[in-house]
């Protein structure tokens, strides 16, 4: 339908428009009857639906209607597959039309600077290209059912820990290259109808009125069209808010902002246009809705068995010594812990879903047919070593061909509002999990944790099993994993560190009133890499019970320009004797020498499907951007000449091959020249190499010997060549006088025409 949402807006009344700029109560908008503008609803979000019904309160005490719990963000991007999150926000798209909500609270896709953020199960990764390839397949699959998104949350809110007023200080690279990715590239290539600002600030300014971000940098440089709506309750100040391009606030504010607003209008310090475009900006998006509602009728049973699959497709293996899995269904096997019976599938806060069902691992595996003893041998909701329990767990253990231990955090070790304290699972469940290796060598551990867990007793388990916080049907997708009736293809989308103080924000977490990412650039397996550490397990790592053989990388050239795009090609065989699928997974590394750079970066990946003995060529394209990185004095990306490697990978630690490729770039970093550039830096540019060549040559000979003569040894011991080098590119031009390689006004001509060229 054609609307004119201008000619609306223009019938408005002033406090009808400020009206429409915040939510009617907690999950609405307003309407205007007068105009037959009808509120509209939005919620949570974001793996699957928290629609509240009366008496809402946001935070879930009361309960939300009866829906399907898909797997948080962090087990899904472990699918590491669009498709496949294109599925699933299509199935969440058809429950908001069924349930008639406009917009889902999601994705979430702030990046896992530490493992404590309380809501990391709610975040994809730590890598950004991970995070937004994911969030715009999700994205487009809601929207495919006209229903909005909200990407969230915007921008680098990384820890729960004085959520809505600590400031992130995050330099401008660093935010460019990790932070801002994922919401670049979901806006770039699925346009989510509305971005949600988060609470924090971000380098002083409240990201709820930063027009940098929410407009500049938002809709200036990546063309998003929808409007922005605030995080419950973010607004600082409404009308720097709305002048920034903050278009809703939410949830209500009882009138008192709306207030604000007219009254700004009305002394003149807001122009009315500007609410006006906000408005049409959220009429939009309401329309958007409201003229394409489709019948649709709530799935649950056909969600559930999607949000099954989509698990079984995300679950990683971590370890897998002796082929100690899948098991045959012959042996006798014990599940020890509470959370074989009541499995943790998803955190606390605003994601919480009321779910229809939930399956068990301990119901599923009977259902199927596969019979196991059981022992709860802890408790899942609290830190408390029962000696019985234990001795039951123990006893059973030793008893049986092999063991399954499913462990994991209880409920209040990490949530929304919160971040963790420490890296390390419930004391009771480390115990029990060494004393019954001590017992029974054959173990394997299912692990469900919204994020990394120490684990003290890695080396011992023979099998492990990352379910993380995986949806209400994880239960059966475990035990398809465990019994090989799917073959495991999750990777991991971060890395686990051995310990949390491994960590590169381990000192710069939390805490005051500012939080200062001094790592920079360095997070997860960048820092990882760059200081060669041992890692529990690396990002992008993931077993399969088949294996894969890689072979034969190649690009389509070995040289390119910075407009070009490269193809590269990888065929991949699978030499094992079952079906299986593997993430292939392309990084880049920058061997230029332009600045500091991780040691590579991902920058594609594919899922490919193999039947044994099968060979698949996998080929992706390489943009400019997987070159590029953010240059501050341009304020802009910046790709340098020299050599790219492109490494290919089964993970960030797995490299099977690589190649090198020439880049021939047009773009030049900018160089101001004066009397304190130094030599080196001359030498540095090409446009200024030649004079800084000849500068060196002459300041060499100045601390060497005089033409045609030896240097003494002690001379040369004194002032070795090395030394002399370093000296000669330190040297600012200044000295070029003072040493007497020129006269000032020889000088003054040569930065002259250096800044002219
Ligand atoms: C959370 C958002 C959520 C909103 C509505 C906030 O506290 O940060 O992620 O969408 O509440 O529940």
């Amino acid at each position: 339908m054609n609307r004119n949402i201008k000619e609306l807006v223009q019938q408005m009344t002033l406090e009808e428009k400020a009206g429409m700029c915040s939510g009617l109560d907690f999950w609405h908008l307003k309407g205007v009857e007068r105009l037959g503008i009808p509120s509209v609803m939005v919620s949570d979000g974001p793996h699957g639906l928290r629609k509240q019904d009366d008496q809402a309160d946001h935070l879930g005490i009361n309960d939300s209607i009866k829906a399907v719990c898909f797997p948080p963000a962090v087990l899904s991007a472990c699918s590491f597959d669009r498709e496949l999150l294109t599925e699933m926000g299509t199935a969440i798209g058809k429950e908001a039309q069924a349930t008639d909500l406009s917009v889902v609270l999601g994705p979430a896709v702030n990046i896992k600077r530490s493992p404590l953020c309380g809501r990391n199960f709610e975040y994809y990764s730590e890598d950004p290209y991970l995070a937004g390839e994911i969030a715009a397949a999700f994205i487009n699959g809601v929207q495919s059912q006209h229903v909005g998104t909200s990407i969230k949350h915007f921008a680098a809110n990384n820890q729960e820990y004085n959520r809505m007023s600590a400031s992130s200080e995050v330099d401008e690279r660093t935010l460019r290259e990790i932070y801002l990715p994922a919401f670049e590239t979901a806006v770039k290539k699925a346009q989510p109808y509305t971005v949600m600002c988060s609470y924090n600030r971000l380098n002083g300014t409240y990201a709820s009125e930063n027009p940098w971000l929410l407009t500049d940098v938002l809709r200036g440089e990546w063309g998003f069209e929808g409007y922005v709506m605030s995080d419950w309750g973010a607004v600082n100040d409404r009308v720097a808010g709305l002048k920034a391009g903050l278009d809703l606030e939410m949830p209500s504010s009882g009138g008192v902002n709306d207030l604000e607003i007219i009254n700004a209008v009305k002394d003149g310090s807001l122009d009315e246009a500007v609410l006006d475009q906000a408005v049409e900006r959220i009429l939009a998006i309401v329309y958007r809705y409201l003229d394409n509602r489709q019948e649709e009728s709530l799935n649950l049973e056909s969600d559930h068995e999607l949000a099954c699959h989509i698990a079984e497709e995300s679950i990683v293996l971590l370890k897998n010594e002796d082929q100690i899995l899948p098991l045959s269904g012959q042996e006798s096997i014990a599940f020890i812990g509470g959370f074989a019976k009541t499995p943790r599938f998803q955190g606390g806060g605003s994601s919480h879903i009321n779910c229809f069902r939930t399956d068990s691992a301990l119901d599923m595996a009977s259902a199927a047919g596969y019979t196991v003893t059981y022992a709860q041998g802890f408790p899942t909701d609290r830190d408390v070593y029962e000696e019985a329990a234990a001795a039951e767990a123990l006893q059973i253990a030793a008893s049986a061909d092999k063991v399954v231990i499913f462990a994991g955090l209880p409920d209040s070790f990490e949530s929304e509002g919160y971040d963790r304290s420490h890296m390390r699972l419930p004391d009771c469940q480390n115990r029990l999990i060494s004393e019954i290796l001590q017992v029974q060598p054959n173990t394997i551990v299912v692990l469900h944790n919204g994020s990394p867990v120490e684990m003290p007793w890695r080396n011992g388990a023979k099998g492990i099993l990352e379910a993380y916080l995986g949806g209400q049907a994880i239960g059966g997708a475990v035990i398809n994993i465990l019994y090989g009736n799917v073959n495991p293809s999750g990777k991991l989308a971060e890395t686990m560190p051995v310990k949390l103080s491994d960590n590169p924000a381990h000192l710069n977490f939390g805490d005051g009133d500012k939080v200062h990412y001094n790592e920079g650039i360095f997070v997860g397996y960048r820092y990882y890499d760059a200081k060669e550490m041992e890692v529990a397990f690396p990002f992008g790592h993931g077993l399969s019970y088949t294996t894969f053989t890689y072979s034969n990388l190649r690009a389509d050239k070995n040289t390119l320009t910075d407009t070009d795009t490269l193809t590269v090609s990888v065929d991949i065989t699978n030499t094992g004797d079952r079906a299986g699928k593997e993430t292939v997974q392309f990084y880049v590394g920058d061997q230029t020498g332009c600045c500091r750079r991780p040691e590579k970066e991902l920058k594609e990946f594919e899922k490919v499907s193999l039947q044994p003995g099968e060979t698949k060529t996998v080929s992706i394209i390489l943009d400019a951007r997987s070159f590029a990185w953010y240059n501050t004095a341009l304020h802009d990306w910046f790709i340098g000449s020299g050599t790219y490697e492109i490494l290919v990978g089964a993970s960030s630690r797995d490299i099977r091959e690589s190649i090198a490729v020439q880049m021939n770039s047009a773009q030049q970093l900018p160089l101001h020249v004066h009397m304190n550039t130094t030599f080196g830096e001359l030498l540095g540019h090409p446009r200024t190499r030649e004079y800084g060549l000849e500068l060196k040559k002459k300041m060499n000979a100045f601390f060497g010997a005089p033409e045609g003569e030896e240097r003494s040894e002690s001379s040369s011991e004194a002032i070795s060549d090395e030394m002399n080098d370093a000296m000669a590119l330190s040297m600012p031009l200044r000295n070029a006088v003072t040493f007497g390689l020129c006269t000032k006004e020889e000088l003054a001509e040569m930065i002259d025409s250096m800044n002219q060229m």
